[in-house]
């Protein structure tokens, strides 16, 4: 799966236990900002029908490959679709001119076969839900060579050792269909996702500071859309990131957006993942979740993203300092009305 700021994939285990321990009757759950859909993953393959939502459409597709699309699904070819794709001849295009020559995210040499792959999944017309396996086939491929420290903000100066390396598409790793049914991606604002889907339990996992998911990782919104988006900056950013916001990456908005959020869930059974470096401190968490029902709080140290054990580096990748906090402290609330 991509590197992802924020993501939970060292706290899986830990999410699952307490999911397991104190809502063991719990059949379905919506993870509501799902990201890379990593933790609503590990849920279907414990057997819970799963509804996956992110407002980004990279995300989305994660969702679709992930959630949405069981392993019975996949086509009987598609370990020669795969083979077929890595076998398409690099053509330079949209993505090699801006980021792999006007920024460096990624070497050319895989940058022209990213633009080749990325024409040829159009090019086989596939299902939805198989173009969201390619997708995503790809978009992890990318990852594995690119040259960042794990936020499309900015490249490293010199290249990372992996983007020398050649590209090369895996099938993901799907999970079968839970007993209790179909499992469902949406690409919804979390208010709008919060007003119609019906589960047993929420998840809820929320951005916890002003930098936009769809800035850090502006590069897998274009390579889903291809869309050939105007771009601006070092980092060749969509020009929509200046635009396009959450209500939940601003302080000002956060506590209203979230306090409207748990009214409006239609479930009243939640786990809530934050940390101590969200804009809400522990203590103002609490009490609001705590006028929504009873709330048990586990906690437990964790290292920190994978930018902040690299360091600082400006625009044009130059390193110009270090981060003293290499941990934080991890907290989900446990709240049931
Ligand atoms: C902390 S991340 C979730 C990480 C995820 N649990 C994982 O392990 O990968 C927060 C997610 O919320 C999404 N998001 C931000 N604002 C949103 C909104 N208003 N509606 C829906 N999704 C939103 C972001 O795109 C991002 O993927």
């Amino acid at each position: 799966m991509i590197k992802y700021l924020g993501s939970k994939r060292q706290l899986i285990p830990w999410i699952l236990d307490t999911i397991n321990g104190y809502f063991p009757k719990t059949k379905s759950v919506l993870d509501l900002f799902s990201g890379t859909s990593r933790v609503g993953a590990a849920l279907k393959t414990q057997g819970y029908q799963v509804y996956a939502n992110d407002h980004n459409l990279f995300a989305y597709h994660l969702a679709n490959c992930y959630i949405q699309t069981n392993i019975e699904d996949l086509p009987k070819d598609i370990d020669h679709i795969i083979k077929y794709l890595n076998n398409v001849p690099g053509t330079a295009g949209f993505f090699t001119e801006h980021y792999c020559i006007k920024s460096r995210f990624f070497h050319p040499k895989n940058g022209e076969r990213i633009d080749a792959i990325r024409k040829a999944i159009d090019d086989l017309n596939p299902s939805a839900q198989l173009r969201s396996v390619l997708l995503v086939s790809l978009m992890e491929a990318a990852d594995r060579i690119d040259s960042t420290c794990g936020i499309q903000m900015a490249y490293l100066k010199d290249w990372a050792l992996r983007a020398h390396q050649d590209l090369n598409l895996r099938l993901p790793i799907l999970s079968p269909q839970s007993p209790h049914g179909k499992s469902h991606a949406f690409c919804l604002d979390a208010l709008e996702a919060a007003a119609h889907i019906e589960c047993d339990l929420v998840y809820l996992d929320p951005p916890y500071n002003q930098h936009s998911y769809r800035g850090n990782y502006h590069i897998w919104e274009t390579l889903v859309r291809n869309d050939f988006p105007e771009v601006y900056g070092l980092a060749q950013k969509r020009i929509d990131c200046r635009t396009i916001k959450s209500n939940f990456n601003s302080k000002r908005s956060f506590y209203e957006s979230f306090l409207q959020l748990l009214t409006t869930l239609k479930s009243k059974k939640w786990v809530v993942s934050f940390n101590d470096e969200g804009f809400l401190s522990h203590s103002e968490l609490k009490n609001l979740l705590s006028h929504f029902g009873s709330v048990i709080i586990k906690t437990i140290d964790y290292k920190r993203y994978v930018g902040a054990q690299i360091g600082i580096y400006n625009q044009r990748g130059l390193k110009v300092g270090t981060i003293k906090k290499l941990y934080n402290k991890e907290f989900l609330y446990i709240v049931n009305s």
